[in-house]
């Protein structure tokens, strides 16, 4: 019997929703009490704007929010703290590698390659830069299994190519890609490598400075942490030749009339009133995440995939999506022969169970796989094998009710 990797009374949700089997954690994790205490105890005792006053309380929220900084990156292995710039999530962070480094770099001509199985906001900026740039969007596709061809994805990167996009785990299929052998067909013809690291923070251990690639996108409410709060990395290198993204507040050395100079790093990316709270859960969540130990959620996670597909896939008219569960993380999508996804979802949910059906904000993935949706199961910590029994018997008994 597999039980869950930390009691879910340290989810207070959770707690409160006793019979809820929760598994959409790919969308959004539930947090633990360490998180909603730290993220109380700061505004009950730490709150000021920070860097701006000159005074002991906002000296404190300084500390607070450059503390916070150290323990994430420490916790993504960035040895350069000051090249972990926080943003409201993998989605901005994307953005800003789009509309700075790209904008910048490529021009009519170049090329851009993302692969088949990307989120649309790994995908999407840099459809439209392309199109604003004049320089070509080229998609590189999946093996059967869910996988990326790379003998493909090798011959789409010619030496026009200025950027390779790719994400580190699907949120939609859950396979876990090579990157670090993306990122060496990208540095050979002298791209960037940019990695949106969603799916995979949370669930598997991720040493940025040993991945090989130049940028990482992350987002902290689905690693236990608050919403709002997320992160870049990149190096020193890349970073000091990148335009700000935003201008405003805390962003600028000097500003003089006709000319403004732009502040060290981290601050140069970060215009505005910084998400402290946000720092501060993230910090907290991370902590939690360690002390319990990637490897242990990842193999957590293995096993309770490994019964799912098993099991799913052993029921009339079920297909199971993506690569074999040893190359994938938490997640399992899955079709029904003549069920709709939204509606087996709404059967899902009289039977307390949450999962995802939709197309995942993945719609070329699911178009070229010839679905317009799949239902979506995600793992993480909290679940169990009970969990993945109630799921199989309510698509099993949902399965028998709506197809036709
Ligand atoms: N990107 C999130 C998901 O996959 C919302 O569900």
């Amino acid at each position: 019997m597999i039980d869950s990797l930390v009691p879910r009374s340290d989810f207070p949700l959770l707690a409160t929703h006793p019979i809820l089997r929760y598994l959409d954690s790919a969308a959004t994790s539930q947090k633990p009490r360490a998180v909603i205490d730290a993220i109380s105890n700061y505004y009950e005792t730490v709150n000021a704007n920070p860097h701006r006053g000159a005074y002991a309380l906002s000296a404190a929220a300084t500390e607070a929010y450059q503390h916070s900084r150290d323990g994430i990156a420490t916790f993504l292995g960035v040895a350069d703290t000051d090249t972990l710039i926080f943003t409201r999530g993998t989605t901005e962070s994307l953005n800003l590698v789009a509309a700075t480094w790209g904008r910048t770099n490529v021009r009519a001509g170049d090329r851009v390659v993302v692969t088949r199985m990307e989120h649309h906001a790994n995908f999407v900026p840099w459809q439209q830069l392309c199109l604003a740039a004049g320089a070509e969007f080229r998609i590189a596709e999946l093996t059967p299994l869910g996988e990326i061809d790379m003998p493909g994805l090798a011959a789409l990167i010619t030496p026009n190519t200025k950027i390779v996009a790719f994400g580190h785990v699907s949120n939609a299929l859950g396979t876990i890609n090579d990157i670090a052998t993306i990122a060496q067909l990208a540095h050979a013809v002298g791209a960037v490598a940019v990695c949106d690291g969603a799916q995979a923070v949370p669930h598997i251990a991720v040493t940025f400075d040993s991945l090989g690639v130049d940028f990482y996108a992350f987002s902290g409410h689905k690693m236990l942490g608050p919403m709002g709060i997320g992160g870049l990395v990149s190096s020193r290198a890349i970073l000091d030749t990148m335009p700000p993204y935003q201008m405003g507040g805390d962003m600028i050395a000097m500003v003089g009339d006709a000319q403004t100079s732009w502040n060290v790093l981290p601050h140069k990316f970060e215009a505005g009133t910084p998400n402290v709270e946000g720092a501060v859960g993230l910090a907290a969540a991370v902590e939690y995440l360690s002390d319990v130990g990637l490897s242990r959620i990842h193999a957590h996670e293995m096993a309770l995939v490994d019964m799912a597909m098993r099991m799913l896939g052993e029921l009339p008219g079920v297909r199971v999506l993506g690569p074999p569960s040893e190359r994938r993380s938490g997640v399992v999508s899955f079709v029904v022969d003549g069920v709709h996804p939204h509606d087996l979802s709404q059967l899902l949910d009289a039977d307390s169970i949450a999962v995802r059906a939709g197309h995942h904000c993945a719609q070329p993935l699911m178009r070229a796989s010839g679905v317009p949706a799949t239902t979506r199961a995600s793992f993480y910590l909290y679940n169990s094998e009970a969990d993945v029994t109630a799921l199989v018997t309510a698509v099993e008994r949902a399965s028998r009710k709506l197809a036709h």
